[in-house]
């Protein structure tokens, strides 16, 4: 895109609405097409689909109607605003020929000399091959270029005489303040500025000469400390060590992610280990008891089945170690004893401790 444009085609989407609301076939006053002074868009009373023509053959209007909205007949932009997916939208304009502001139909274009439109290099006649190829640049179009509404040639060079166009845009802060962006245009060829009070062509300056406005610089683009800067399209570059930073950065992160995994892992791991490991104390602890009320049992039951005669021991005696324990009356009774309190202190725990040691 000419870079020159972009302010000229930066506000017109910013303000979209600016157009005229008549619709096609309705009467318009041709009087009202002018430029938007802030923008330099051209404004008039037709809708954004139509352009406001002087010819009237065709239409049925009202008496004394000096114009009719008459559907644009090409377009500039690939995607036109104010149409909607499904009307029909009108051509773009093929080599050799150029769309006008207001839209109205394709025309050739205009030889060095003829009136043009501002800011529209694209409507001039460029030179012939070779020499379009040396004058072309991001401030013209092939080497043409509409200054003060003439077509011309970018064409001056260093210390000739040159034409200036200096063209005012307002811009406005989105708190409701306004600045003025001025934008001057020249023909001097590549290389060189026309400056504004000798009306001369002067050598352009490179990144970090000084300057005093974009057009005095090559990269166009004069930084607020009056020195010329890197085009203001250029891509920004990222200094080496901060790649080297970005990339320790992501190691110390996954090293860190896979240490601290590790360690969560480990304490989880530990704690299972020693739940498992008071369980089974704990198992082991209720077998012992359980084993021991079992001895004392046993022999308590004696008594009552020594009527029987002596075969009650044989029947109840199955370990030989409680057996031995139990061979005396009076030992029994003080297990029975034992067992019975000791049960009673630790057969109970089981579920208390384990809920106590967090399973
Ligand atoms: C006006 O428009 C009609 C139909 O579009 C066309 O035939 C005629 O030549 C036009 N007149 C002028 C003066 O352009
Ligand atoms: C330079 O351009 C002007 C128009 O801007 C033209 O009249 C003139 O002939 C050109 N000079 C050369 C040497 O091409």
């Amino acid at each position: 895109m000419h870079p020159l444009l972009v302010p000229f085609l930066l506000l017109p989407l910013l303000l979209p609405a600016h157009a005229g609301s008549i619709q096609q076939g309705n009467a318009c006053n041709p009087l009202n097409t002018h430029l938007n002074p802030a923008n330099k868009q051209l404004t008039g009373d037709c809708d954004s689909t139509a352009f406001c023509s002087s010819n009237t053959t065709g239409y049925d209007l009202p008496q004394g109607s000096a114009g009719v909205c008459r559907p644009k007949g090409c377009r500039r932009d690939e995607y036109p605003f104010g149409y909607d997916s499904s009307s029909y939208i009108p051509p773009r304009c093929g080599t050799g020929q150029f769309c006008p502001d207001e839209e109205d139909s394709c025309q050739p274009l205009l030889a060095l000399g003829s009136p043009c439109q501002l800011n529209r290099d694209d409507e001039c006649l460029p030179p012939a091959s070779p020499l379009a190829e040396q004058l072309s640049s991001e401030r013209n179009v092939d080497g043409a270029i509409c200054l003060n509404f003439q077509c011309l040639w970018a064409n001056v060079s260093l210390g000739q005489g040159c034409e200036v166009e200096n063209t005012v845009y307002t811009g406005y802060y989105p708190g409701g303040g306004t600045f003025y962006d001025v934008v001057s245009r020249d023909n001097c060829a590549t290389g060189g500025y026309c400056d504004g009070v000798q009306r001369v062509c002067m050598p352009t300056a490179d990144v970090g000469g000084t300057c005093s406005a974009d057009k005095e610089c090559d990269s166009y683009n004069c930084l607020p400390t009056s020195l010329c800067g890197p085009p203001a399209d250029s891509a920004s570059t990222v200094p080496a060590y901060i790649w080297v930073a970005l990339a320790l950065g992501i190691f110390l992160c996954a090293l860190l992610t896979t240490l601290g995994l590790y360690v969560v892992h480990r304490r989880q791991r530990a704690r299972q280990q020693r739940q498992r490991e008071e369980y089974w104390a704990e198992q082991d602890q209720y077998r012992e008891v359980l084993a021991r009320a079992r001895g004392s049992l046993q022999p308590a039951l004696t008594p009552t089945q020594g009527g029987l005669g002596g075969q009650g021991w044989g029947r109840y005696r199955d370990d030989p170690r409680e057996g031995q324990e139990s061979s005396e009356g009076s030992l029994v009774l003080a297990l029975q004893a034992q067992g019975e309190s000791r049960g009673s202190a630790e057969s109970t725990p089981p579920g208390q401790r384990r809920r106590r040691s967090g399973l």
